[in-house]
């Protein structure tokens, strides 16, 4: 538990997602020899280990800054991207500087994004603190902002230096982020590895009253366990397309539904919370379509389910979520595209399926 694990992503520029406690001390030999000066970015809500990062990296010899951002998405815009310019103007950050992003998957996404932009692209490293984040956004090199067009349209594939999982980010997190991080967990456990499957449906009472304060050992070493093989998994996926030309797209399993969901809540829904109910709209759509058997459907719905996770959506807005799916980025021209399972682990693409096929699903996930 206390021994850090290590998942190298490969790719042009390998690097290293460390899974463990109290890992700072990681941080020089991910920034390189030639960094001197390094901006700390965090939200207001996390100044407390955005400060003490920015003095463990003075400690250990750099001259490090703490760079405060808004709190949640307000901080993915065009406006706190030019912000984060101006002040590495400022402090004159040079190609051999570098960024720590410290937060959830909105501040790894836009302190990826300003390092990818800053002098054409510097190094950074992420600190992810939330569970979403250090099995999804944090790894495998999708950094972007939002805009007025739309969530995560402006970006670049900018890979960092390396990610560090501190799991006692995860002490303080309430009950309903733990549940969304999960979705993604059981996400890249239906895509491709069932032993995720098996340890979250045998721990899902103890993960679904998650408290950090009074989560026994056993506990920590499952989520340690979880964080590590959903990383392996998505190391694998972007280890070999990091550009999403085509494996990388079963990362969205759930989302093509999902992302019509948290349209049509206005984002005020977890992302993990729609890709809960996504997934069991695409496996629905997979048993309709004969490909995935009924089985798997009822297993997709008591998992999620035992997470406390939403399985069912209302039944009255078809036409604005089904126009929210033709604007997904894997859709082709009028053609919906949607990952889908054959099995566990069987992830495969279903293309154009009939509109009475993705009605019919529709109906079976209304509530
Ligand atoms: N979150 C999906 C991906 O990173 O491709």
């Amino acid at each position: 538990m206390t021994t850090p694990t290590r998942v190298t992503v490969s790719g042009a520029t390998p690097y290293d997602v460390v899974i463990g406690r109290d890992l700072l001390t990681e941080l020089p030999a991910m920034l390189g020899a030639s960094a001197q000066r390094v901006m700390v970015m965090f939200p207001w809500a996390l100044q407390e280990l955005g400060h003490a990062v920015q003095a463990s990296l003075v400690e250990q010899g750099y001259e490090a800054y703490a760079y405060e951002l808004p709190d949640a998405e307000v901080q993915k815009t065009a406006q706190v991207a030019a912000d984060c310019w101006q002040i590495l103007g400022k402090l004159g950050f040079t190609r051999s500087d570098a960024i720590v992003g410290v937060g959830g998957g909105a501040t790894t996404d836009l302190a990826g994004f300003v390092a990818a932009t800053w002098l054409r692209g510097v190094k950074w490293v992420a600190i992810p603190t939330t569970l979403a984040g250090m099995v999804d956004a944090a790894v495998g090199g999708k950094t972007g902002i939002n805009t007025e067009e739309g969530k995560n349209l402006v970006g670049a594939f900018w890979p960092p230096q390396g990610v560090l999982c501190d799991l006692t980010a995860l002490a303080t997190l309430d009950r309903r982020d733990i549940a969304a991080g999960l979705a993604e967990v059981v996400k890249t456990g239906f895509i491709s590895d069932a032993a995720i499957l098996d340890l979250v449906t045998e721990h899902a009472p103890a993960l679904r009253d998650w408290d950090g304060a009074s989560a026994s050992g056993e506990l920590w070493s499952v989520l340690a366990e979880l964080v590590h093989r959903s990383v392996l998994v998505k190391a694998t996926v972007v280890g070999e397309d990091l550009t999403e030309q085509g494996l990388r797209e079963i990362l969205n399993y759930g989302h093509t539904f999902g992302h019509a969901v948290e349209r049509q809540e206005l984002y005020q829904w977890r992302h993990g919370e729609a890709v809960a109910v996504g997934m069991v709209y695409e496996a629905e759509l997979a048993y309709l379509a004969g490909k995935l058997s009924k089985e798997i459907v009822a297993q997709h719905r008591s998992l999620l389910d035992a997470l406390g996770l939403p399985t069912t959506y209302r039944a009255d807005c078809w036409e604005p979520l089904l126009a929210a799916m033709r604007r997904d980025k894997k859709a082709r021209g009028n053609l919906l595209r949607f990952v889908i399972l054959e099995d566990v682990a069987k992830p495969i693409r279903l293309e154009g399926p009939e509109p009475t096929l993705l009605e019919a699903a529709y109906a079976a996930v209304s509530r």
